[in-house]
């Protein structure tokens, strides 16, 4: 009757004595036995051209402690000075041809002008409105203007301080904006001023985009003909009630 109960359980006994007969080197990883590269031995991370046993990967996401590798705008849409630096060797892919600097215009109008300015001076509207509120600086200051395209496309993709991300305008539209400013820098004649009065839409503006509230919205009031003035009314107050809504 002892036969198999006791075979089994001598075998159970047994187990943990065989594993520890094998080479530890294999089956324990622990910091004490561990794959190490000893000195003077050389070093492969193939495993084929040296003779050591090639060390562990890196965690996902983990930079070598002697530098970082990537860009750190590859990585990270931080607002940090470190992050916009890293973003000022980035070449503008967008020619300051007229299109691209009257796209610029409306952008920087829409976005920009009421910290910066219409003239990028500084004077914007909120400056205007009450001193305490200028904030921005101007952007036509010699250090700005000395400042690479990558650069002021950076501060616009990340923000930095108090400037807030306008990472929402699409890529090619911040492209035209640096060359907009570049304009308003002295480079090239530019526009300036409004283009358009508040809440105006359509196609004379910047057009459709697919983000949001880069651009004025393209709500248009819905057409009221043939219905009575009562149901209007009562549609007017809903539309009014849509189009503020998204801005809460
Ligand atoms: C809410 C107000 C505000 C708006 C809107 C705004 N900025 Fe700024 N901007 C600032 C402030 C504040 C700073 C200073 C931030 C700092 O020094 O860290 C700044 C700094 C900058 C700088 C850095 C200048 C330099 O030489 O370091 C650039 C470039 C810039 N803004 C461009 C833009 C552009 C382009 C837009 C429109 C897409 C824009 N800003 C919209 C407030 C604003």
């Amino acid at each position: 009757m002892i036969g198999k109960s006791f075979v089994r359980g001598a075998a159970m006994l047994a187990l943990p004595v065989l594993l520890g007969a094998c080479n530890g080197d294999l089956w324990l990883t622990d910091m004490k036995q561990q794959p190490s590269v000893g000195t003077w031995q050389k070093f492969s991370s193939d495993s084929l051209g040296g003779d050591t046993i090639p060390f562990r990967g890196n965690p996902q996401g983990s930079v070598p402690t002697t530098g970082v590798a990537v860009a750190s705008w590859q990585v990270s849409y931080g607002s940090g000075v470190f992050q916009i630096d890293s973003l000022a060797g980035v070449p503008n892919p967008i020619a300051a041809d007229a299109r691209s600097l009257e796209v610029g215009h409306k952008a920087y109008q829409i976005n920009c002008a009421v910290c910066h300015g219409d003239l990028a001076d500084g004077n914007g509207g909120l400056r205007q409105l009450n001193p305490a509120y200028g904030i921005a600086p101007s952007l036509i200051t010699p250090m700005t203007g000395a400042r690479t395209d990558g650069y002021i496309f950076g501060m616009m993709r990340n923000g930095r301080n108090l400037m807030p991300s306008f990472n929402r305008i699409p890529e090619s539209v911040r492209w035209d904006i640096v060359n907009y400013l570049r304009g308003l820098q002295g480079r090239y004649p530019v526009k300036t001023g409004p283009v358009g009065f508040p809440g105006q839409t359509g196609a004379a503006l910047l057009g459709a985009s697919n983000v949001g509230p880069t651009v004025p919205s393209t709500y248009n009031k819905p057409s009221t003909a043939g219905i009575t003035p009562k149901a209007e009314k009562a549609a007017d107050g809903a539309a009014k009630e849509g189009k503020s809504g998204g801005h809460e």
